[in-house]
């Protein structure tokens, strides 16, 4: 294949993704901010600032984006992420300065007495990035909570996604994604081509079709995205497409469900093709066989030659010891990886 028939074909894979796999996109539409505010309370190491903006979407959707900024004198790298139990949860102690979710707030996030769980559970960083070494490394943090937008909880989706002209939550959050970067890039604090997509397990599975869908995303890096995420579909091992679409029905298009029985017509490898020549990092754990990290391997294999015809580095593709969730290790290799390829 040359680099112009790949374009076309390009094409044909997001539309095919999109009908099978995701559902469609919601329209793109300008995101707008309506209020930004500085938080004082929230101050750790080398952080600037931390600001909240409440941005809007001509009637659409309305959420709000957490922005943690380093201390530097050049335009700051950026990641954007999503959260799993709120912007305030995300940080230690709650600052009440953040506000809490504003549409759908699942009960165990509700309660600081359960953070702690969470941690030991999921790992130290389950709940929020360390914003700390991210600023200290120059890195800003754009982060946003998707029950903003649409509830991560099959009868509550549902309005949402219909408001959206969505199928599936994990395309409506790759939208929201699209939105922040509107928002961020406008803001000259930061580097315009050093924009990341960040995200762990449910998020790793949106991060991962973020990138695929906004060229404005530098990098993309997804962990334990397992099943609709990193992982093929056609590769029969951990979390069974049947199971995933009874328990997370609104995550996806109504067709997915199809194909627990039969061999998609496309495939996750074809995903993460669509992020060539972008850097793309796939990090697995040895003992979350559920994310099936063998089904990843093997989709990173065949996305392979795209990233080679376009003469990019293959998809680099780890694994550490220990389960699902996000611990030290992970934001190492996060870094590691930024630094080589973003840093140059
Ligand atoms: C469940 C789900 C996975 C998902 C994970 C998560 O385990 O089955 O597909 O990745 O939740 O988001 O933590």
């Amino acid at each position: 294949m040359t680099a112009e028939a790949w374009r076309q074909r390009r094409v044909e894979i997001l539309g095919a993704l999109q009908s099978e796999v995701y559902g469609p996109m919601p329209a793109d539409a300008p995101a707008m901010v309506v209020q930004r505010r500085m938080i004082s309370a929230v101050d750790a190491g080398g952080i600037e600032g931390v600001e909240q903006i409440e941005i809007e979407v001509a009637g659409r959707a309305r959420f709000n984006l957490v922005l943690v900024l380093p201390r530097r004198e050049t335009p700051a790298p950026v990641i954007v992420m999503q959260n799993f139990c709120g912007n305030q949860a995300a940080f230690p102690g709650r600052p009440a300065a953040i506000d809490a979710p504003l549409l759908y707030y699942p009960f165990p996030c509700r309660y600081g007495v359960f953070d702690p769980f969470h941690r030991a559970v999921f790992g130290e960083w389950m709940l929020g990035p360390p914003f700390r070494s991210l600023a200290e490394r120059g890195y800003a943090v754009a982060m946003f909570y998707g029950g903003d937008v649409v509830p991560d909880h099959p009868p509550d989706a549902q309005p949402a996604l219909s408001s959206l002209d969505a199928e599936g939550a994990i395309a409506a959050w790759a939208w929201v994604h699209a939105r922040v970067i509107d928002v961020l890039e406008a803001d000259q604090r930061l580097d315009q081509d050093r924009i990341i997509a960040w995200g762990q397990s449910r998020f790793g599975k949106v991060a991962l079709l973020a990138g695929a869908t906004d060229p404005r995303i530098d990098a993309v890096l997804a962990f334990q995205s397992g099943r609709g995420g990193d992982a093929l579909t056609s590769h029969r091992s951990g979390e069974s497409v049947s199971a995933i679409t009874r328990g997370y029905p609104h995550w996806f298009s109504r067709r997915f469900s199809a194909y627990a029985t039969s061999p998609p017509p496309v495939d996750q490898h074809d995903l993460l093709a669509l992020i060539a020549p972008r850097p793309l990092l796939l990090a697995h754990t040895r003992r979350d066989s559920w994310a099936d990290p063998g089904g990843a391997y093997r989709a990173a294999a065949g996305a392979r030659p795209v990233f080679d015809l376009l003469g990019a580095s293959a998809p680099r593709f780890v694994v550490r010891d220990g389960v699902h969730g996000i611990t030290d290790e992970d934001w190492r290799v996060t870094f590691a990886f930024l630094d080589e390829h973003l840093l140059r």
